[in-house]
């Protein structure tokens, strides 16, 4: 039986791929710096340890065919663009690969999938709300609008540099902000799915959220069984990356506000206010995607929406 190693286990989408691989019938090892909060970690194996101690990493990996990196010190637009965060994230994050990425190369893993982010793509290319661009060639010359960012970029370069100097295979993926039941909703990690939807249930019949920007602000949003899904594929593909997984339905944050608020019934006004709002627009552009892996996601924002609104009031009742 394979054994693969999922690292950030105890988070949103590491919880999500432990379940589906155990599914599938892997056995799974976990590793966190803590347990996963909503659900129980199904995997074979949990190792509460902190990444950033090479020890613990030589130790996630003992006996391991393939890898999933997850693990890294992340957050929505209230925890990534402020600033205040920004060496914490860049440290904990790039310890985390490094330690990865290096003892799986000399435990002899096959195998191994990297979590990077939209974040990376230069900000000169989502100014334009309406007309954002994200095509995979378009990240050099390389401009993140944050720190986190410029995080990923480096570390999609270390992992590629291990594919050529070692006999490891990797798979890198660019995620598109990822939302759905189990993801983070309050505490100031979440992102705006999770925030919308906290909001709207929180407030009372008549009154109005708050929203960050003017709101004419556009991003994509994919459901997490649908990340899921391609994270899969891509892993068993013989395309390494790195690619986009995201969804092409662009939408400006306040008719997103807007929509989390007809889900709910509730007859409530958006009040847009300062806040942390990064880049103008942003939208996954999916050709290369489809074009490796003749797939990809087709679930309306609304449906994931509806699924994450009704877990997310359910947690706050
Ligand atoms: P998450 O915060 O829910 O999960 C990350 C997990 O990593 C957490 O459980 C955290 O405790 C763990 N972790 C952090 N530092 C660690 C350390 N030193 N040792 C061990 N564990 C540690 O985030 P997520 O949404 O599940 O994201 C997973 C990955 O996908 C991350 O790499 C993230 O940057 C990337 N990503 C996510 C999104 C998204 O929209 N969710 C978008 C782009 C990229
Ligand atoms: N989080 C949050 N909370 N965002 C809000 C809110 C709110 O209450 N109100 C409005 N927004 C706006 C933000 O200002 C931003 O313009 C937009 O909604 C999206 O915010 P987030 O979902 O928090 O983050 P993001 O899309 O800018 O970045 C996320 O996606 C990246 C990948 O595409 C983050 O999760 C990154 O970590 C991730 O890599």
């Amino acid at each position: 039986m394979k054994k693969v190693l999922v690292c950030g286990a105890g988070g949103f989408i590491g919880g999500h791929l432990v379940s589906r691989l155990k599914n599938e019938g892997f056995w799974v090892r976990g590793v966190d710096l803590k347990e996963n909060e909503y659900g129980n970690t199904n995997s074979d194996d949990f190792i509460l340890g902190d990444l950033r101690d090479p020890e613990i990493a030589k130790k996630a990996v003992k006996g391991i065919d393939e890898v999933y990196q997850l693990a890294a010190d992340m957050g929505g637009a209230g925890y990534i663009f402020t600033g205040e965060h920004d060496a914490d994230v860049m440290n904990n994050s790039a310890l985390c690969n490094l330690n990865v990425l290096g003892a799986s190369q000399k435990e002899g893993v096959k195998r191994i999938f990297y979590s990077s982010s939209a974040c990376m793509y230069p900000e000169y290319n989502q100014m334009d709300p309406n007309n954002p661009k994200c095509s995979e060639d378009s990240a050099y010359p390389a401009a993140p609008d944050s720190e986190y960012g410029w995080e990923k970029l480096f570390s999609e370069r270390l992992y590629l540099s291990y594919q050529r100097n070692y006999s490891i295979e990797v798979r890198i993926a660019r995620f598109h902000n990822i939302f759905g039941p189990q993801g983070t909703w309050n505490g100031g990690k979440e992102k705006a799915p999770a925030a919308m939807c906290r909001k709207v249930a929180e407030a009372t019949e008549g009154s109005y959220i708050e929203v960050w920007g003017d709101g004419k602000q556009t991003r994509s949003f994919l459901y997490i069984d649908e990340c899921i899904e391609a994270v899969i594929r891509l892993m068993n593909s013989n395309f390494s990356g790195p690619v986009n997984i995201g969804s092409e339905e662009m939408i400006s944050i306040n008719d997103f506000a807007n929509m989390a608020i007809d889900i709910s019934g509730k007859n409530l006004i958006i009040k847009n206010i300062e806040g942390p709002t990064g880049v103008r627009g942003r939208n996954s552009d999916n050709r290369l995607l489809y074009d490796k892996l003749n797939w990809q996601p087709s679930m309306p924002l609304r449906e994931g929406m509806e699924k994450t609104y009704k877990w997310i009031e359910s947690q706050i009742k």
